[in-house]
C-alpha cells in the first residue's frame, strides 16, 4: 500500500491508526469522519456539521454529552484518589457505593457485582464464572453454553464465540467449539413460518431449546445467553412468551439463565431492564456496561445471583483466589461517574421521560412500516430499527453488492441524523435517553428523507 505521508489530521489517521469495525480497503478511498465536538444528543464534525447522535454513541451516551455531573464526578474523584484497585481484599468507596445501588436496582435475583472495563470483559468473565461454578460443584461436564443466531455479545476471543453474527466469526479462529451451541433466532417477521402466530413461533423457539438440550443431555448444559431484545444483531424483539418458557426450561434443566442487558439496561427498551420488559424474567447472572456510566468512562459488571457467588466464593480458597481480575476493573473514577449515572437516572427519572416519549419514537417507527423499502418497522422503548427489504411482499432483501443499509444510512446521516446499519439490513435508532420530541422529530424526518433518497439508488439494484 503506498500512503503518502500525510500533513492533515485525516490523513494522519488513514495512515496511522487501524480502524475498528471498519472496511480498511474502503478506508483507504473514502478516509475517516472526524467528529470534533459534542453538545447534548448531537455531535459536530470538523467542517462544523451537527448531527443528531441518533445511536447514542453505540448504544451507550443515554445522557448525552454536556452532562456537568458526570464531569465533575471524575474530576472530583481523581482529585480524592486517582487509582487503587481491588484485588487482593483492597476496596475504595465508589465501588462500594456501585456495586451497593446497582445491586439494589437490579432483579431480585441479583446480589453481586463484579466490576470490569467493558461489555466483552464482562461477557468473558461470565463464561469463566459458569465454568468455574460447575467445577466447584464437581460437574465438569456441565459446560456448554446456549447462544442464538444473529446474537452480539462482544469481541474477545470467547465473548466473541457467541457473538453468532458472520463478520466476528470468520476468519477469526475463535475457540467457537462444541461447548457453543447455538438456537435460532426470535425474530418473528423474518423467521417465523406463514402459518405460523407469533405465540405458536414463541412456543417452537423455546421447544427448540429443550429438544437441544434433551439431545445434548442436561447433565451437559451450563447456561442459556440472550440480549433481551437483541441489539446489534438488527434490533430483534422476541415475541410474548419467549423469553419466560426459556426460563422455565433453564430452571427445569438446572441450566443458569444470563441476560447479556449491555444495550437493554439502563431503561433502553422501556423498563429500566431489558429482563422486565420481555416478561420479568429472574436472571441468574447479568452484564451490564454502556449506558452504566453514561459512556463518560469504560465501566461494565457481571452481575450474579447469591446462588452463583456463594458456590464461587466457597470454591475459591482451592487455588489461593479466585482468578479473574483486571487492573482496572472497578476503577475508582469510573465506578464514580457509574455512581452519579445511577443517581441522575433515579433523580430525574429517566425511566419516566423514556416512557413519555417512547410513544412518539413508536409512531415514527409505525408511520415509516409503509415505505416502499421498508419490510417491517419495530421498537420498544427508545430502540428500534427499520428493515430494508426489495420486496415488501416476499421479504425478499437486496444483494450484500446492494448495500442497502449503508445506503440509507449514509443518506439519513447527509440529512443530519446518525443511525446505525445493521445485519439483516436493518437501519437502528438508539438516541440518548434525554431525547426531545423536538429531537425525535428530527431524527425521524431526516430517515424518511433518507429513504426517499435511498430507494432511488437502489431502484436499479431491485430484483427482477
Ligand atoms: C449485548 C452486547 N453485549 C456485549 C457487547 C460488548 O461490549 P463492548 O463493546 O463494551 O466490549 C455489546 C456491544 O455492543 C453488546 O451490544
Amino acid at each position: 500500500m503506498n500512503i503518502q505521508i500525510p500533513n492533515s489530521l485525516s490523513a494522519i489517521n488513514i495512515a496511522t491508526g487501524v480502524h475498528q469495525y471498519t472496511d480498511m480497503a474502503a478506508h483507504e478511498e473514502k478516509g475517516p469522519h472526524i467528529m470534533a465536538r459534542a453538545e447534548g444528543v448531537r455531535l459536530f464534525d470538523d467542517e462544523g456539521r451537527g448531527f443528531i447522535d441518533g445511536m447514542a454513541g453505540l448504544w451507550c451516551t443515554a445522557l448525552g454529552h454536556s452532562e456537568q455531573r458526570l464531569k465533575d464526578a471524575a474530576m472530583k474523584q481523581m482529585d480524592v484518589m486517582s487509582y487503587t484497585h481491588i484485588f487482593a481484599h483492597r476496596s475504595h468507596q465508589p465501588a462500594i457505593e456501585l456495586a451497593e445501588r446497582l445491586t439494589k436496582r437490579a432483579p431480585a435475583s441479583i446480589t453481586r457485582a463484579f466490576f470490569v472495563n467493558s461489555g466483552s470483559e464482562a461477557i468473558d468473565t461470565m463464561i469463566q464464572m459458569v465454568w468455574y461454578y460447575n467445577n466447584a460443584l464437581g460437574r465438569p461436564e456441565k459446560k456448554k453454553i446456549i447462544g442464538r443466531d444473529r446474537a452480539y455479545h462482544g469481541v474477545t476471543a470467547a465473548a466473541g464465540s457467541l457473538t453468532a453474527l458472520p463478520y466476528k466469526q470468520n476468519d477469526f479462529d475463535l475457540p467457537v467449539n462444541d461447548r457453543f451451541l447455538k438456537v435460532s433466532c426470535p425474530h418473528f417477521y423474518r423467521y417465523g413460518k406463514t402459518d405460523e402466530t407469533e405465540e405458536q413461533f414463541a412456543t417452537r423457539l423455546a421447544e427448540e431449546v429443550e429438544s437441544l438440550i434433551i439431545a445434548e443431555g442436561p447433565e451437559t448444559i451450563a447456561a442459556f445467553v440472550g440480549e433481551p431484545v437483541m441489539g446489534a444483531g438488527g434490533v430483534l424483539i422476541p415475541p410474548k412468551g419467549y423469553w419466560p418458557a426459556v426460563e422455565k426450561i433453564c430452571r427445569k434443566y438446572d441450566i443458569l439463565l444470563v441476560c447479556d442487558e449491555v444495550i437493554n439496561g439502563f431503561c433502553r427498551t422501556g423498563e429500566f431492564w431489558g429482563s422486565e420488559t420481555v416478561g420479568g424474567i429472574q436472571p441468574d447472572i447479568m452484564t451490564v456496561a454502556k449506558q452504566l456510566s453514561s459512556a463518560y468512562l469504560p465501566i461494565g459488571a457481571t452481575l450474579v445471583s447469591e446462588k452463583v457467588y456463594e458456590v464461587i466464593a466457597a470454591h475459591s480458597p482451592k487455588n489461593g483466589v479466585f482468578g479473574i481480575g483486571m487492573t482496572y476493573g472497578g476503577h475508582p473514577v469510573c465506578a464514580a461517574v457509574a455512581l452519579e449515572t445511577l443517581k441522575i437516572y433515579e433523580e430525574r427519572d429517566i425511566l419516566g421521560h423514556v416512557q413519555a416519549v417512547a410513544p412518539l419514537f413508536k409512531e415514527r417507527y409505525d408511520a415509516l412500516a409503509s415505505h416502499p423499502l421498508v419490510g417491517e418497522a419495530r421498537c420498544t422503548g427508545l430502540v428500534g430499527a427499520v428493515e430494508i427489504v426489495a420486496d415488501k411482499d416476499t421479504r425478499e432483501q437486496f444483494a450484500p453488492t446492494a448495500k442497502a443499509a449503508p445506503t440509507v444510512y449514509q443518506h439519513t446521516m447527509e440529512q443530519g441524523t446518525f443511525g446505525r446499519p445493521l445485519p439483516g439490513d436493518g437501519v437502528a435508532f438508539c438516541p440518548p435517553l434525554i431525547v426531545t420530541e423536538d429531537d425525535i422529530n428530527q431524527m425521524f424526518d431526516n430517515l424518511a428523507k433518507g429513504l426517499d433518497l435511498a430507494a432511488a439508488d437502489l431502484a436499479q439494484h431491485r430484483p427482477a
